[in-house]
């Protein structure tokens, strides 16, 4: 497997254009199966959880083309089979599936989806949300079973605003008789995407973005054009770099309002931007002062930027606090990030808290999930000397052309095998 090796301390001046949000795209193209006809979904990104969704869609026998960044999808050969484990594995988003193919089919038949293991993660709430809707689940050891006759509206109240909850009983209830409301929904706007995709090929969904969702059922969806919403992770994530490094550095095709929670913090910090209508231009300042953060659905501030925060935090003077309430088990990029020179506690796994300013010294080190990887690069990127982050698979799957963005940048980063 390739490493990424970075000579850390050059400055990064530019335009760095943000691709389409990972979050977004896992369940556009898994909801696209409930067309029976051709869809497209432009603006995807190039990464491997799409690859791997790819796979899942081919052996369904569903027809997928990829151009550049369109994704153009045909069911209309479309077989429901058992998913395997090695398939479902690959992502944690496969348990769109479960919604896609209890929506078109009635029944679903997979094991239990992989992905980053940063908490328990759970899918209680998906299938509790089914079973509301009238479907039967039958659990054996990682394998599952969902079936229903018929699928019927329903009031659903959901204990924790769940991303994947949300949108896997939205998709499932798109089709079903009568109406579904989701109660305590999750309001990311991922969210609102996936609705707007689903009702631009004839679902009835309002109220997506809102703690409330109504879904009226239709019987038959048609094809549509649809495009997946910038990444707020990615961009957020160029954006703590470009505060440590930025010259005049642009991150650009960027939606400002999804971004508000970490803009706040960085000028909490005293990151200067210049924010226009879909791009930001950010100077490295020589001093930033300790802030705190504390992790909460959204609007709040999103847990996938913890982790990345965490180089950004050991260049800021004081101490910081930094409060994970969504994940039990985010802080796996600590040890390595001390390892380079940082000072840092966690207390309990939930709380750390971070004492600048530390200089950064490049070592070998690793990605021990998605955004765990992504905060090591930031750490190669602001260090000292030369810095090799081994098991990269894990960046792979949430950042499009990594690498190659930053380079053009002026970044010292390559992929070395
Ligand atoms: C999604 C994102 C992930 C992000 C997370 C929180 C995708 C593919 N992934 O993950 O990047 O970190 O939102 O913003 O969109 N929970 C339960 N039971 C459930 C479901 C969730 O208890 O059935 C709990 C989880 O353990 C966690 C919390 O709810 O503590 C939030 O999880 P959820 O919003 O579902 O995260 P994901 O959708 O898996």
């Amino acid at each position: 497997m390739s490493k990424i090796q970075i000579e850390g301390g050059h400055k990064l001046t530019g335009t760095i254009n943000i691709s389409g949000a990972k979050n977004s795209a896992v369940a556009l193209i898994p909801s696209a199966i409930l067309c029976d006809e051709q869809t497209t979904i432009t603006n995807v990104p190039n990464i491997s959880d799409v690859d791997s969704l790819e796979e899942i869609l081919k052996y369904l026998n569903v027809s997928i083309k990829r151009d550049n960044d369109n994704v153009t999808i045909d069911c209309s050969k479309m077989e429901n089979k058992s998913i395997p484990n090695e398939l479902s594995q690959k992502l944690r988003a496969s348990y769109y599936f479960m919604g896609a193919l209890l929506a078109k089919f009635h029944k679903v038949d997979m094991h239990f989806p992989g992905g980053c293991s940063i908490g328990k993660r759970p899918i209680d709430l998906h299938l509790k949300g089914f079973e509301k809707l009238g479907a039967k689940v039958e659990e054996k050891d990682d394998h599952i079973t969902i079936s229903a006759n018929e699928l019927k509206g329903n009031k659903i109240y959901l204990d924790i605003p769940s991303v994947g909850a949300t949108i896997n009983i939205m998709i499932a209830a798109v089709k079903a008789t009568g109406t579904t409301i989701i109660e305590n929904a999750a309001q990311e706007p991922e969210i609102v995407n996936v609705a707007m995709y689903l009702n631009n090929m004839g679902a009835q969904i309002t109220g997506a973005g809102s703690n409330s969702i109504k879904i009226i059922g239709v019987k038959k969806l048609t094809k549509a054009i649809h495009e997946v919403i910038p990444d707020r992770i990615e961009a957020g994530t160029y954006l703590i770099i470009a505060s440590l490094l930025g010259e005049n550095l642009k991150i650009n095709k960027i939606i400002i309002s999804h971004l508000e929670p970490l803009i706040s913090k960085l000028q909490e910090a005293g990151v200067k931007m210049d924010i226009k209508d879909d791009y930001i231009i950010v100077n490295k300042v020589e001093k930033y002062k300790a802030i705190n953060i504390k992790t909460l659905v959204y609007p709040g501030f999103p847990t996938d930027l913890q982790q990345p925060m965490i180089p950004f935090l050991t260049q800021c003077r004081g101490i910081s606090k930094v409060e994970e309430t969504i994940w039990e088990n985010r802080f796996q990029n600590i040890p390595d990030t001390i390892k380079m020179g940082a000072d840092i506690k966690v207390e309990n796994n939930r709380i750390a808290y971070i004492k600048g300013i530390t200089p950064l010294t490049g070592k070998e080190v690793k990605a021990t999930d998605l955004r765990g990887g992504a905060s090591m690069l930031i750490c190669g990127l602001i260090a000292k000397g030369n810095t090799t982050i081994s098991n990269i698979n894990y960046i792979l799957r949430g950042y499009d052309k990594i690498v190659e963005k930053l380079q053009q940048v002026g970044a010292k980063i390559e992929l070395i095998d």
